[in-house]
């Protein structure tokens, strides 16, 4: 999408949360929903609309791990780096993960998988929990893992 269109995009959006409190972080999450990403383009005309510094807002995008700079892969694999999924193998998956895909956190593998570390899916009592697509996974071992994985072609 060219900047300026990009631009205005992010602009409509801006003004759809104008005089929200705290609207910094539902702009943010719209901005991605709408680009896949948060496009380093649209953050000059985010910290205008709001009043703050262009640094203000790269570093809430920076300090979220939900927030994408680049846009994803075709796939978009979560695993869940919180405490119980830790206690229950979690980092085990995740090194499986990385070694499967040969990319380390938030990294695009060549079959097109984004990995992504999250905090907490919900699944705490069926850890270590991970998402595919969107699609969450309780229990998750790294065979089972590479089985969702050859599901999606990757
Ligand atoms: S700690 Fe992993 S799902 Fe809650």
């Amino acid at each position: 999408m060219p900047d300026a269109a990009l631009t205005d995009r992010v602009a409509e959006i801006c003004r759809a949360h104008a005089g929200r409190e705290g609207a910094l972080l539902p702009i943010l999450h719209a901005v991605q929903i709408e680009f896949a990403h948060v496009p380093a383009a649209a953050l000059p005309t985010v910290a205008k609309a709001l009043g703050v510094t262009v640094a203000e807002v790269q570093g809430v995008v920076s300090f979220y791990h939900d927030f994408r700079s680049a846009p994803p892969g075709r796939h978009v694999l979560k695993i869940c780096r919180a405490e119980a999924c830790q206690a229950m193998g979690g980092a085990a998956l995740a090194d499986a993960a990385k070694a499967r895909l040969g990319v380390d956190w938030h990294g695009t593998s060549v079959q097109g998988v984004t990995l992504e570390p999250v905090f907490c899916l919900g699944l705490c009592a069926a850890a270590p929990a991970a998402m595919l697509n969107g699609v969450l996974a309780a229990r998750v071992d790294p065979a089972r893992l590479a089985a969702m994985l050859a599901e999606t072609g990757a």
